[in-house]
């Protein structure tokens, strides 16, 4: 399977004219499927170049969120969206929205991988060609294009007439994955993209959100694998019976992070070295350090450099916070008790 190029070759290969500004606010949103509320007074911003990650139990209204943001639910009589959703000021629950435009913008991959009954590469030009007037060289390359980004060229690229519905499920869904950024959408939904995947699929959709991201495209991924969410995520909403339970950064929701130690011939100057990374606490052998909010990944190797050219024996060193599993736990349990 071929790799992805890494962020900066992606921003350098992006076709131009990409908007990079998109930011979608929900206001007091509420859903109904008929008589059911299945969601409740959602408030939440997304902003441009962010993937934000949304978790919680099934039957919350992950998959549902997803449906208003694009409009999918226009297609069911008795199912109806109140409030907002604002995406550059405009309100896109407004009956008269362009919705082939809107899903142009907001573009979506569905947890089943649902290609078109066409062939691979009309799959991808389908969508591009209600869109934008391409030339065939043009179309040529926006096909291999988002193919190659969606981790599929190499094993496609002589095949590109033979039907999609020939493929195996998991490039069925990088298909689909294809085909929804080969519109470059400002806003990328993908209800739990990876569960079709095998771990290198899963790792290269990871690699795809990161150059989105990059692009300043806002990225809205459900899932129910809570490490890759933690992995890919800046921002991390927590939904439980249709309302927002808790939403923020990966840092607002687990806390300052640490980092443990265990150390040998710790002279005083050495503790001095610790405490001066962050607060630092000593059991025995044992130190644990507070790493600074805005670390952007030196202070570890600077402090560990330090400390061994101030003569410590360094046994082990282990980054600890507590993980967004035991937060999401944490609070569902608070939830169901009150
Ligand atoms: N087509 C539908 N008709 C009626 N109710 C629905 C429909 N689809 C979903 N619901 C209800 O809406 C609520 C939210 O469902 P939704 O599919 O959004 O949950 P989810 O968080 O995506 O769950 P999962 O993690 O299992 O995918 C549930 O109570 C579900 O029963
Ligand atoms: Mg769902």
């Amino acid at each position: 399977m071929a790799t992805l190029m890494n962020a900066a070759e992606l921003t350098l290969a992006t076709p131009a004219a990409e908007a990079t500004t998109a930011r979608i606010s929900i206001r007091n949103l509420d859903f109904f499927y008929g008589a059911n509320r299945a969601l409740k007074a959602i408030d939440l911003d997304f902003a441009a170049g962010e993937v934000t990650g949304m978790i919680g139990p099934s039957g919350c209204g992950k998959s549902t969120l997803l449906r208003v943001l694009n409009r999918m639910y226009d297609l069911y009589p008795g199912q109806r969206a109140t409030g907002q959703v604002l995406m550059d000021g405009q309100n896109i629950l407004a009956p008269n929205i362009d919705l082939i435009q809107l899903r142009s913008r907001i573009g979506m991959v569905f947890q089943k991988p649902t290609p078109f009954p066409m062939s691979i590469e009309d799959n991808i030009s389908f969508g591009v060609k209600l869109h934008e007037r391409l030339s065939r060289a043009e179309m040529a390359e926006r096909v291999e294009w988002s193919l190659t980004r969606a981790a599929l060229w190499d094993e496609v690229k002589d095949r590109l007439g033979a039907q999609a519905g020939a493929l195996s499920g998991g490039q069925q869904q990088r298909l689909c994955i294809a085909r929804t950024i080969a519109v470059r959408p400002e806003v990328i939904l993908l209800d739990e993209p990876t569960s079709a995947l095998d771990p290198i699929g899963r790792a290269d959709v990871r690699d795809l959100l990161l150059s989105l991201k990059a692009r300043g495209v806002a990225v809205l991924l459900n899932s129910h694998l809570i490490g890759e969410v933690e992995r890919v995520c800046d921002r991390v909403v927590i939904l439980d019976r249709g309302q927002v339970a808790a939403s923020g950064t990966l840092a607002e929701l687990l806390g300052r992070r640490e980092l443990r130690l265990r150390l040998g011939g710790v002279t005083a100057a050495a503790e001095a070295r610790l405490a001066a990374t962050g607060a630092l606490a000593r059991t025995g052998e044992e130190f644990t350090v507070a790493l600074p909010a805005d670390d952007d990944g030196v202070a570890v190797p600077e402090l560990i450099a330090d400390l061994v050219a101030l003569g410590v024996r360094v046994h082990s060193v282990e980054p600890a916070r507590i993980s967004l599993e035991d937060r999401l736990l944490g609070i569902l349990r608070h939830e169901e008790q009150s």
